[in-house]
């Protein structure tokens, strides 16, 4: 600190109010100021990266170039509030909110029901209304490149585009058009529909320093270049910050810390942009975004040939990062990062750029070349330098260059592998005179294959010069295997696949220079194009209500989410957004960097010497009972993986508590085994629970009597649930009687409340437990939450404070476990008319340290293994692995999109082998009739014929099998692939007593009625569906009725919101309470039939008839005898089918969805734009699991993968780009409520339709190159399996590493 006595005030705005700041902390985010100073909570934290948009905010500042205000997105958790000097915020509440009006943007992505559990709402109504204050009329490419950087977990991403669609020029409609309430008609009390009253600007600020001084850190803002240049010479080693995207994470994660910050935002300088006759000169200080902008402009004024570098810039700047991220990130904080996978740099370097450096002393130019990059001190700038601008020169005639980039999915994700390659020939010639290759992502810096490119020259170019040069580059270009990242083998075979990509390109531009050159044949034409963002169509098809239905009864229609709006504009309340308590302190957790340890001693007296910090929470600090004997709540002794909870610090505020585990000193002795991987369980026999198994039939005497047998091996990696929300709570100790009040994001409130009783050794009854909202839970919240209140509870207890547990994202993922990987055998016997007659699959799971929930998903799984087909002798086998690892939890499917993934691709397996398409294997082995399943259930399948065939027509899935065949023919690096996948998902969980509801409904004297139920709140809808059940049965309108939350005091002894069964069983229970009310008024009623509900319900209070009920539902029955394997488990069935179809790019593993259809039967849907929603959103869930989402470990068992930045959940680009969903014209269950199915979990799986046609598309380049097409089935299908499994010259000229001579960086588990 240098002398805080003269703070500068931080003046700017906020939603047009002034705000001044006096004590600014240079450490805080905007996204801190907004929620904790200004209690500004509609902006949520999700990941404080910067790579999930949850906290997007519009930022205005003037612009002194162009001298005009630039409106732009960021995200509010890598903002530095100090940069915001003189600057306009609009957050989510300035743009519209239900007591006021609400703007277009919030009404639209309501009604069009983009949203479920609402967290990431608010982030990406800002980003549209961003978008908007830009391009009132934006194009559809602008409103996807505006939403690329925000992810949603929830809704599949669909109804957000087509709510953001309604604006664009090509739709120009509201789909609310035509019912006379389109918001767009909402403008007359404003200046525009858009609103921009909000929105008020400080002036131009002076030129004057600004120094804020914080605690630990002071930031400058010098008000001229001269001022800078002074400052970086008197601190040397202090960062500049501009965009702080590369320097915020570094602070955050990796304990960077910097004692002074200069802030260079208000130098004009740094913005210039200059074009000269042979380059264009653009200020470090611009964003990529207006890189963007100038890069477009100069390339639509120059010739083509002089602009070959730029359009290679901006072709890579179009899929860096998210907006907001482009918004911010400046060129020179990008340049002098230095990062290896850096997008820019590549090509920067090989298009021959120089920077333009200037301090005190004055200015000189360096090169931009692979010394700057790999940091060599001769090549580097000095400590007082900084970077003032970078030249980049134009190209000319004869020289040509690209760009090639390869991450896990198109956008938002940074790249494996990334390339810039600029050849020049002597003129008139395909001889090369100048040739630069440069890679990224394959070495700790950009690396240049500067030899490679020498030994090159004069070269012609054709295919010898090509092998010579992949030869070369491989021996230069080299990676070890134990390479940090990994993915060695498939880094190796992109860097000669780029040059061959770039090999062809230059052939194809040569042959257009001049006719003579060779071309290239028509079938490898397909190697040349990049899979372009395309923008997501389709259609959802349900069935309207009966039209004799009265208007007011509103089950059956597509009823808006009960929170949309509030979602939308910033007001519905999450847990963290509860305004801090009274004498409240923070919690954080201090967990084990061991796999397997004792724990020698653990030392807070550091800790405890911070400035805030209250207490450390330990084990003993117990008054109960410290959770189960094998899966502690505190760690005692011994620690059984990496992220097991230790202790707890509590402090003033979150960030004193968090600093404080830092300073914790816990000593282990490491204990062995560690057991991390499936392979490892099974070999130490290592299991959490007896092995379960099934058996149908003779499946020894089958295999003997079956033409064919295949065996095979399925692998399936693990899944984060990735909620947008991450675990956190807030429970509040009352002065009397020892009792609480938990405020809680979970789907089992009960569970907490119990498990913090037992933890405290209070009775249950003192305990309350209150559900509001969930910010999306698919399974983590069911459990886990329960241990984040009690060691809250015990914080809160010990110190006698409230206590608020907020996980970071890091910590969520590192902590929580997710769905369990698996391993599968299978071996299947089949005659050779395609009947399959034996099957016997073993699956093994990963069940991680302690048992939590899989007995019962390995249960779940074995059940639900025989999915849609009927084979008369079968055999399953499942167990559950101990490993060392966190413990694995319930996930949305629960065992079964693992498991029917074996199931299917034995199917695919038998297919191969008999030289059939898979639909065929799988048509011939369906059920077809009443039949019974391996457990003995009797079932009809009628229904999952009629969505396998009306999948099958509505896809026009054979003529499209058939244009595959013919697009597979004509082209050789691109192929095309198309699956149908058939499925039958059991609903429920096994036991009667699982399936109990009760519901709590008071009628107050006017007319007003409060509904309460055992169902959280999860996006799901649950809350929307009651009220229409509550409406249809007290039949009165749904604006009578109002759901307050989910609260253990008046529904008690509930069960998990879980297995698709939620809505199905409270309904039940909604409806009993509601029929008993109106059997109450019935006499009333009918003595007065012309009165009003309210009458009577006056009438009811005069006559002293409780105006109060509970309503109760024993739930389904079900059974399971494990024993002798038979039973009756799930209550009933949801069949379904989809197609996807997707193409490959064989050269680089990247994959483009083409087209998905799906047939849903949802019976009598209770809410159709509810339960498509939910369709839609599980499949791309499931979408995600069997495609990008990757858990890495290393061989110690540290999950690497903690953060969006290395964990890709699909973003709206991966949205398939005709996208059909249909639910089932009405058939008929007696048993749910009003005939509806429970449809939360189903879609999940058939994500895997995707799977299955990449695997399809792989298939057919196997068979054309004539190897082996039964190859290792392995989900997720990321781009690296892919490539490596579309073998060809490049896999096969990549160096391998005997596995034995290296330690790998990371190990697959499954
Ligand atoms: C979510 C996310 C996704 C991303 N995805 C990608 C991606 O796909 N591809 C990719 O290539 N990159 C990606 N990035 C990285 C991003 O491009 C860089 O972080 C960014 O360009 C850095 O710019 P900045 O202005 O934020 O730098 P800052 O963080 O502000 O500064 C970074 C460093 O540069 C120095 N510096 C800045 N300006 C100057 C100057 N004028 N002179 C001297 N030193 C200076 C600072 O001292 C500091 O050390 C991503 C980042 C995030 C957060
Ligand atoms: S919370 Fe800011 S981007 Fe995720
Ligand atoms: S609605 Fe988008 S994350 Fe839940």
């Amino acid at each position: 600190m240098l002398c805080a006595s003269r703070s500068d005030e931080l003046v700017f705005f906020v939603n047009g109010r002034k705000v001044i700041e006096r004590n600014v902390d240079p450490e805080g985010t905007l996204l801190t100021f907004l929620r904790k100073n200004l209690r500004l909570t509609g902006t949520k934290y999700a990941c404080g990266r910067g790579g999930c948009g949850a906290c997007t905010v519009m930022v205005s500042k003037h612009d002194s170039v162009s001298k005009k205000i630039r409106h732009f997105s960021v995200t509010a958790c890598l903002m530095p509030i100090c940069s915001l000097y003189g600057s306009a915020v609009t957050t989510v509440e300035g743009v519209g909110s239900i007591k006021t009006r609400l703007h277009p943007v919030q009404e639209r992505i309501a009604k069009s029901h983009g949203t479920q559990c609402g967290f990431c709402t608010p982030g990406m109504v800002m980003s549209m209304y961003t978008l908007l204050r830009n391009h009132p009329q934006p194009s559809e490419e602008q409103l996807m490149e505006a939403l690329g950087g925000n992810l949603c977990r929830c809704t599949g991403y669909r109804p957000i585009f087509e709510s953001g669609r309604t604006f664009c020029m090509e739709a120009n409609s509201c789909q609310q058009k035509g019912t006379g309430k389109c918001c767009l008609d909402w403008g007359e009390n404003d200046s525009s529909p858009l609103g921009k009253k909000n929105e008020r600007m400080a002036e131009n600020p002076e030129k004057q320093m600004l120094t804020f001084y914080g605690e630990r850190v002071t930031w400058i803002s010098p008000g001229t270049l001269k001022d800078l240049l002074e400052l970086k010479a008197k601190h040397p080693k202090a960062p500049l910050v501009l965009g702080n995207t590369s320097l915020g994470p570094g602070m955050k994660s990796q304990g960077h810390f910097h004692p002074v910050l200069l802030s260079p935002a208000r130098i004009s300088e740094l913005s210039m942009v200059t074009k000269t006759s042979d380059g264009l000169t653009i200020g470090a200080g611009c964003s990529l975004a207006q890189m963007q902008v100038i890069l477009a402009e100069r390339i639509s004024e120059l010739p083509e040939e002089k602009t070959q570098t730029y359009r290679a810039l901006l072709k890579h700047l179009r899929s860096l990062a998210g907006q907001q991220i482009r918004n911010m990130a400046s060129l020179g904080g990008h340049v002098m990062s230095r990062h290896c996978y850096s997008d820019l740099s590549p090509i920067l370097a090989v298009g021959n750029s120089t920077l333009n450096l200037i301090s005190a002393e004055g200015t000189r130019q360096i090169p931009l070349n692979e010394h700057f990059l790999a940091g060599l001190a001769s090549a580097d700038i000095e400590p007082e330098e900084i970077l003032e601008s970078v030249h980049i020169p134009h190209s000319q005639k004869w020289e040509f260059v690209s760009a090639f980039r390869q991450a896990q999915c198109q956008q938002n994700a940074l790249p494996h592998v990334n390339a810039g390659m600029r050849v020049l020939f002597k003129g008139g010639t395909d001889s090369i005179e100048d040739l630069h290759i440069a890679y990224g992502g394959v070495g700790p810096a950009t690396i240049s294959a500067h030899r490679s490119c020498q030994q090159l020259l004069g070269r012609r170019w054709n295919e010898l010069m090509l092998d010579e040069a992949c030869r070369l580059l491989l021996d230069e270009v080299s990676l070890p295997g134990s390479a940090p990242g990994g993915r060695v083998e498939f880094k190796r075979t992109l860097v000669v696949s780029f040059l061959f990509k770039f090999y062809l390109e230059v052939l194809q531009e040569l042959k257009k220079l001049d006719r003579r050159y060779s071309e290239i044949s028509e079938r490898f034409l397909s190697a040349l194009e990049d899979f372009p963002v395309t923008i997501p169509q389709g259609v959802q098809t349900y069935q309207s209500v009966d039209p004799h239905q009265p208007l007011q009864d509103p089950v059956g229609r597509p009823i808006m989410h009960l929170s949309g709006l509030k979602h939308a504009t910033g007001e519905a309340i999450f847990c963290d957004d509860i305004p801090m308590v009274d004498k409240e302190l923070f919690m954080a957790l201090m967990t084990s960097s061991r796999a397997h340890a004792k724990i020698r001693s653990i030392d807070v007296s550091k800790a405890l010497e911070l400035p805030g910090v209250i207490d450390v929470i330990t084990a003993e600090d117990i008054p109960g009972i410290n959770g189960a004997e094998n899966d502690k709540l505190l760690a005692v002794d011994e620690v059984i993986c990496v992220g097991q909870i230790i202790c707890a610090v509590v402090a003033e505020t979150d960030v004193q508590a968090k600093r404080a585990t830092e300073k914790i000193k816990i000593t282990y002795e490491d204990l062995e085994p560690v057991i991390l991987t499936i392979k490892d369980a099974i070999n130490h026999n290592s299991f959490l629970c007896p092995e379960k198994k099934l058996e149908q039939g003779n499946v020894e005497e089958a295999f003997e009597k079956v033409d064919q047998i295949v065996e095979g091996e399925v692998h399936v990696g693990g899944q984060e649930h990735f909620y947008m929300e991450t675990q956190r709570v807030l429970v509040i100790p009352k002065t009397e009687d020892k009792e609480l009040d938990i405020y809680v994001s979970t789907q089992d409130p009960a569970h907490v409340q119990k498990t913090v009783s037992s933890t405290l050794n209070i009775p249950i009854s003192r305990i309350t437990c209150h559900v509001k909202r969930v910010g999306g839970g698919f399974g983590g919240k069911t459990g886990k939450p329960a241990v984040f209140g009690a060691i809250a509870g015990v914080g809160a207890i010990k110190t006698g404070h409230p206590i608020r547990l907020v996980l970071d994202r890091e910590d969520d993922m590192l902590i929580t476990g997710g769905r369990h990987p698996l391993f599968g055998k299978y071996k299947v016997g089949f005659m050779n008319n395609r009947r399959i007659k034996a099957l016997d699959i073993e699956c093994f799971i990963n069940g991680g340290c302690t048992l939590d929930d899989s007995e019962l998903v390995t249960e779940f799984l074995i059940l639900k293994l025989e999915n849609a087909y009927k084979i008369r002798n079968l055999r399953f086998q499942g167990c559950a692995c101990m490993t060392n690892l966190p413990s694995n939890t319930a996930f949305r499917g629960f065992g079964f999109p693992q498991g029917a993934l074996v199931t299917e691709s034995c199917i695919t397996a038998v297919a191969a082998k008999c030289g059939l398409p898979p639909e065929k294997i799988r048509e011939k082995n369906m059920y077809k009739a009443v039949d019974k399943t391996i457990y003995n259930q009797a079932f009809n399948p009628e229904t999952l014929i009629r969505c396998w065939n009306e999948c099958l027509d509505k896809s026009s899935f054979h003529s499209r099998r058939m244009q595959a065949e013919e697009f597979n023919k004509k082209n050789y690096w691109k192929k095309k692939g198309i699956a149908i996948i058939p499925m039958k998902f059991s609903v429920g969980f096994a036991a009667t007593s699982y399936h109990q509801a009760a519901a709590l409904v008071h009628i107050y004297t006017d007319g007003s009625v409060l509904v309460t139920h055992g169902g959280s709140e999860l996006g799901q809808g649950i809350h929307t569906k009651m009220l229409q059940v509550a409406s249809r049965e007290l039949k009165i309108p749904m604006s009578y009725i109002h759901i307050c939350e989910t609260s253990t005091a008046t529904v008690p002894n509930t069960i998990a919101t879980a297995a698709s069964i939620g809505a199905d069983v409270n309904g039940r229970a909604v409806q009993d309470a509601c029929q008993i009310l109106l059997k109450r008024l019935e006499p009333i009623i009918k003595k007065h039939p012309e009165g009003t509900w309210e009458d009577w319900v006056e009438a009811a209070f005069e006559q002293r008839i409780s105006l109060s009920a509970t309503g109760y539902f024993r739930g389904y029955k079900a059974f399971m005898d494990w024993e002798k394997g038979v039973g009756d488990p799930f209550p009933y069935y949801v069949y379904g089918a989809a197609c996807s179809e997707v193409e490959i790019d064989c050269l680089t593993g990247a994959h483009k969805k083409i087209r998905t259809d799906i047939i849903m039967d949802a019976c009598c849907s209770l809410n159709p734009a509810i339960d498509i929603g939910q369709i839609e959103g599980s499949f791309i869930q499931g979408m995600g699991l069997y495609t990008t989402e990757e858990l890495k470990y290393s061989p110690e068992g540290v999950l690497y993968s903690r953060s969006p930045d290395e964990y890709k959940i699909p973003t709206i680009t991966d949205v398939p780009e005709e996208f059909n969903v249909s639910l089932m014209p009405s058939s008929y269950t007696p048993l749910t409520i009003y005939s509806s199915k429970g449809l939360g979990e189903s879609g999940m799986f058939l994500g895997s339709s995707v799977f299955f046609a990449i695997a399809d598309a792989v298939a057919t380049v196997r068979r054309e190159r004539g190897i082996a097409e039964d190859f290792m089935v392995q989900s997720p299908a990321t781009p690296e399996w892919v490539r490596m499994a579309c073998a060809d010259r490049f896999t096969e000229m990549i160096p391998r590493d005997d596995p034995k001579t290296f330690k790998p960086w990371s190990i697959p588990i499954a």
